[in-house]
């Protein structure tokens, strides 16, 4: 990357824009005086420091000077710390050298500044400066080239600062993956690139290609993949640490591309779907700076990869298959292709009997129907896994609801033919079926929860930390969860 973003004990002078940040109970024409902004060009700008203002001045030496409104000082959280870092680069973007001077709004005039604050603006600067651009013949250089972030000193400061930078990064790595084409990005290739990180990360990994994938019977992922000419994958990733503490299990969804197979998407349906590996990109994205949060567990993650297409022998409305775990599906619709694939997937990762096992997956186009594209559902068979997920996710800053597995519902998924069918009988909550489908394949006695991302891991447009394209949804949690993981009795 050309950006270089440095902390700093005070804001350097060589820079040619300083990022400010303003309570909206400190914005008064005195506070204001009192550090130096010109008051008549803020309030000409409407500038009240309310949430997600930002006004453009110079400040009484003359420098251009960007205010971001902070909200409520008491509102004030971590969250909103890498939102104004992300704020900072992008209102940034057309200065060369920045300097960024916001961490007061955390226990004003005290030198320990909270970690976590200054890990999530770290975040939040590398967020906001991604650009996705390998496709562009011509791509013009950023103009910004330096963020200095004052405020940053002593050891745990600067740590938790380097940090933040490696899970922005790492977020931003997922991105990339989710933002590639179908075409280019096939299995083989998403694969390589998690041969890549392990060398790079220090990571053990193993690939199955298809004979291998044969011989382990696969019939999920081997069903899936029947319609496509590209092989598929299976990646198994370990980060194991020194004397390791538990053992949690990260399986994401690998589809590089989903066309539906025959049971075939819209020409707009089908827009987007190179998007349908954002699961696996958001356990890769984890594994990238899993080195950098140094988690106490055993981390293994397990990525079905393949593309679902309707080449002339393509799985067909009412062929069944049997999973890993010998299981049969008959398969009624080829659209719901993501729950076969991860059912093998959980089936060996319930094999490896785990701690606890989180799954992500761009799942159902029904999540977004329910919770919209900025939060995602959240399924478990177990309340204090559940619990441990949902406060690692609301410290990570990303946003999830949780939805039933009512055991009634899971008669909807009964076959005439065979042990399961891949589409309910009843027309709703089918974001709800999918995740009855999976608990199919997870072990009884181990503490599970499903992420349908379908919602969250593509964004139509840019917000803060949020970009558009792939959002890397599901790196921060992962890399939160694994980092304060500690396993329950059972
Ligand atoms: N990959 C899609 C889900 C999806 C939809 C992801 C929109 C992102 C945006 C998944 O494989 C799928 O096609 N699901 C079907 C399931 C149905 C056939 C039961 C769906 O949601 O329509
Ligand atoms: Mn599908
Ligand atoms: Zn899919």
């Amino acid at each position: 990357m050309s950006l270089k973003i440095s902390p700093a004990r005070s804001l350097p002078t060589a820079v040619d824009a300083i990022v400010l940040a303003v309570a909206s109970d400190k914005c008064s024409d005195r506070a204001l005086k009192a550090r130096g902004l010109p008051v008549t060009a803020l309030r000409t700008q409407g500038f009240t420091g309310a949430a997600d203002q930002v006004a453009f001045v110079a400040d009484s030496s003359g420098r251009s000077a960007i205010v971001i409104g902070a909200g409520a000082s008491k509102s004030i959280d971590d969250n909103r710390l890498r939102r104004i870092g992300a704020q900072a680069v992008r209102s940034g973007s057309r200065s060369k050298r920045l300097g960024v001077d916001v961490l007061d709004l955390i226990e004003a005039g005290s030198a320990s500044v909270k970690a976590s604050s200054i890990r999530a603006l770290a975040e939040g600067l590398v967020l906001g400066s991604y650009r996705f651009t390998e496709y562009r013949s011509d791509p013009k250089p950023a103009v910004l080239t330096a963020v200095s972030v004052a405020g940053v000193t002593g050891k745990a400061a600067t740590d938790a600062f380097t940090q933040g930078l490696k899970i922005g990064e790492a977020q931003n790595f997922a991105r990339d993956l989710v933002n590639r084409p179908g075409g280019d990005l096939t299995p083989a290739a998403l694969a390589q690139e998690a041969v890549k990180l392990a060398r790079r990360e220090r990571l053990t990994i193993e690939v199955l290609n298809l004979a291998q994938i044969r011989r382990q019977k696969l019939g999920g992922l081997l069903g899936v993949n029947r319609g496509s000419t590209h092989e598929p994958r299976f990646v198994k990733i370990t980060y194991t640490p020194r004397a390791p503490k538990g053992t949690l299990a990260l399986v994401g969804k690998g589809i590089t591309f989903d066309s539906g197979g025959l049971s075939i998407k819209t020409g707009e349906g089908m827009m987007t779907m190179k998007m349908d590996m954002g699961g696996a990109a958001a356990v890769l994205g984890c594994f990238a700076a899993i080195r950098a949060v140094a988690p106490k567990c055993k981390v293994v993650g397990y990525m079905p990869m393949t593309d679902n297409m309707s080449d002339g022998d393509a799985t067909r409305p009412g062929d069944v298959l049997t999973i890993r775990n010998g299981t049969t599906v008959e398969v009624l619709n080829t659209d719901a292709e993501g729950r076969l694939v991860l059912a093998d997937a959980l089936s060996l990762a319930t094999e490896d009997a785990p701690d606890a096992i989180i799954d992500l997956a761009t799942l159902t186009g029904a999540v977004e129907i329910a919770l919209g594209g900025r939060i995602a559902a959240v399924m478990s068979n177990n309340d204090a896994w559940l619990d441990d997920l949902e406060t690692a996710a609301e410290s990570a800053g990303e946003r999830m609801w949780q939805l039933p597995l009512p055991a009634d519902y899971r008669s909807f998924l009964d076959s005439d033919v065979a042990d399961l069918r891949n589409i309910s009988k009843s027309r709703g909550g089918g974001t709800i079926t999918a995740g009855l489908f999976l608990q199919e394949f997870v072990g009884d006695n181990i503490p599970w929860a499903h992420i349908d991302i379908a919602g969250t891991a593509w964004s139509d447009a840019d917000d803060a930390e949020t970009t558009k394209g792939g959002t890397g949804y599901g790196v921060r949690t992962l890399l939160e969860v694994a980092r304060t993981f500690t396993p329950r009795r059972r």
